[in-house]
């Protein structure tokens, strides 16, 4: 997943669902710096434990479904990527259309977003979300097997707007 957020990325790399760390530490083992780096967390024991863990790192207790403000209470702008551990495919559809349509929200026009799964198919409704995506990995030797997906707007339609309206639409 940390391999998947592009070099040199001008912005914050947000990480949903940090749980006890595995993902944030290969972000920053991968180059990030720790003031790049946001993660949210909305499990309040494990936030604490991600606080205690990655001092340099900002760690926000909160949800996904409430992305853009919460990133606007803290100034975390511009996100220049996401990677998400957010077990999406255990969530209602209008769940996932309402988490992806956040991320997309707060996105850089261009920038990804890069999601785990167990599941055999997408686990983002990529049509409803007008975006694109497809497997960039698949990680056999994890048990079970596991796909990292990389989601982007197409090109030509990178403006934020779109994904505004289906968040309307969504809520
Ligand atoms: C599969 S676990 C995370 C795995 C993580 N990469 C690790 O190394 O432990 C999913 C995490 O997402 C968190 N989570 C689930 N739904 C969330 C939401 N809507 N907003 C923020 N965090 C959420 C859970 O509390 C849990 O810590």
């Amino acid at each position: 997943m940390a391999r998947q957020i592009p070099h040199g990325a001008q912005g914050f790399v947000v990480e949903l669902g940090g749980g006890t760390g595995a993902v944030t530490r290969a972000i920053l083992a991968s180059g990030i710096p720790p003031e790049q780096l946001v993660v949210v967390e909305r499990d309040p024991m494990l936030h604490k434990h991600l606080v205690e863990r990655f001092p340099g790192v900002r760690i926000l207790l909160g949800d996904a479904l409430h992305l853009p403000s919460l990133l606007k209470r803290h100034g975390v702008v511009p996100v220049a990527a996401i990677v998400s551990s957010l077990p999406l495919l255990s969530l209602k559809k209008s769940i996932q259309l309402r988490i992806g349509a956040q991320a997309f929200a707060v996105l850089e026009p261009g920038a990804p977003f890069i999601q785990f799964t167990y599941g055999l198919f997408s686990p983002l409704p990529r049509n409803r979300l007008g975006i694109v995506g497809e497997v960039e990995e698949r990680v056999l030797q994890n048990l079970p097997p596991a796909s990292v997906w990389r989601y982007m707007r197409p090109a030509g339609r990178l403006s934020r707007n779109h994904s505004r309206s289906k968040l309307d639409h969504a809520a």
